[in-house]
């Protein structure tokens, strides 16, 4: 077996501005079975086998951002779960000593068969993504997705013994903007928590975004009406605002990158599947990690100087804006990782 355990884990990832990184989000696949309409265009390329890291390469670069002081890794994609062998993956950064989570963001396809795997391979929490209860419509907002395979994968979840699962909602004017008190109570009832996640300017997609934009205040307001919620001071160490439904365990969390500006907080990078580290959802600034990896495969040191060196230009923030004719970045979610 390999030792994968970095000496120091003492925050070494600083930026310009202060900003302690402590938190990668990597995507170890851009391929998804789903083709979600806010996410991926109906039909779309994906990046042939060589120009994605390898399973070795995601775990090296884990361990060296560990090394670096990162504490909580989340695994994304595309859908992490459709990667071969990804359970190997997950099982050698659940044993990276330094690392306090290792957490995980999929479509829920997977984990009737993958949820106990994940769970002893050391994943803390899931995040699964469910945008309506009706078959129909789930069908028609992912195009190819299978609702009662993923309700079956996130009883499976609670069942292998998952603390902390959270359904991620994206609500759309005229397509399921309806259904935002029908995802809550399905939480209340599973005990777990829902956050919405406005959509975000990402990858050119077959619809105007601004048409379909429904705030996370209107959201907030239509449940008032309906739920008793109360301020939580809870912190996943994320840009979720969250509310506790009294009488529940149940958390509501609303992560809003066009009306609350998140960014001055900001803790994470993202790394896509192709060894791209960038410093911002919504920028185009950053650091091609792939030629490195592959140029030094037994010295980690200018991998690291690529990493410390990368913190001078992580931007201030995020500049979204709907109305703009192009998309904030031309990157889909699927290649950089939600
Ligand atoms: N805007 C908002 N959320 C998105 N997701 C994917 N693409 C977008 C987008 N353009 C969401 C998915 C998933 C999470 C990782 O990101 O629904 O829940
Ligand atoms: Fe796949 Fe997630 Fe994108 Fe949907 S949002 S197409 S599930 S990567």
């Amino acid at each position: 077996m390999t030792d994968f355990r970095p000496q120091n884990s003492t925050p070494q990832l600083i930026d310009q501005l202060g900003r302690t990184v402590d938190y990668i989000r990597l995507s170890i696949t851009d391929r998804c079975d789903f083709r979600c309409v806010y996410c991926m265009a109906e039909d779309m390329m994906f990046l042939p086998r060589d120009e994605v890291l390898s399973l070795e390469e995601c775990a090296r670069l884990v361990k060296v951002f560990v090394g670096l002081g990162v504490n909580k890794v989340r695994i994304t994609g595309g859908e992490p779960l459709v990667r071969k062998n990804a359970m190997w993956l997950f099982e050698e950064i659940g044993r990276l000593q330094g690392l306090k989570e290792l957490v995980l963001t999929t479509n829920g396809s997977q984990l009737v068969q993958q949820a106990v795997a994940l769970k002893n391979a050391g994943v803390n929490r899931i995040n699964i993504s469910i945008d309506s209860l009706k078959a129909e419509r789930f069908k028609k907002i992912t195009r190819t997705g299978d609702l009662n395979k993923v309700l079956a994968g996130l009883q499976a979840s609670i069942d292998a013994g998952f603390a902390g699962i959270k359904i991620n909602s994206v609500l759309m004017r005229g397509s399921n903007d309806d259904e935002a008190a029908d995802l809550v109570q399905f939480a209340i009832d599973k005990k777990i928590d829902i956050s919405f996640i406005e959509e975000m300017p990402l990858g050119e997609v077959d619809h105007a975004r601004v048409s379909t934009f429904v705030s996370n205040a209107d959201t907030l307001k239509l449940l008032h009406n309906q739920y008793s919620l109360l301020p939580s001071t809870h912190n996943s160490g994320g840009p979720a605002r969250y509310w506790q439904v009294a009488d529940t365990s149940t958390k509501i969390g609303f992560i809003s990158p066009h009306s609350h500006n998140f960014c001055e907080s900001c803790n994470r990078v993202r790394i896509t599947c192709k060894g791209e580290l960038f410093l911002c959802l919504g920028q185009d600034n950053k650091a091609d990690l792939m030629p490195l990896l592959r140029e030094y495969p037994n010295d980690d040191a200018p991998l690291i100087a690529a990493i410390l060196d990368s913190m001078r230009v992580k931007p201030k923030g995020h500049d979204f804006d709907l109305r703009r004719a192009r998309p904030a970045v031309v990157r889909f979610m699927s290649h950089t990782g939600g």
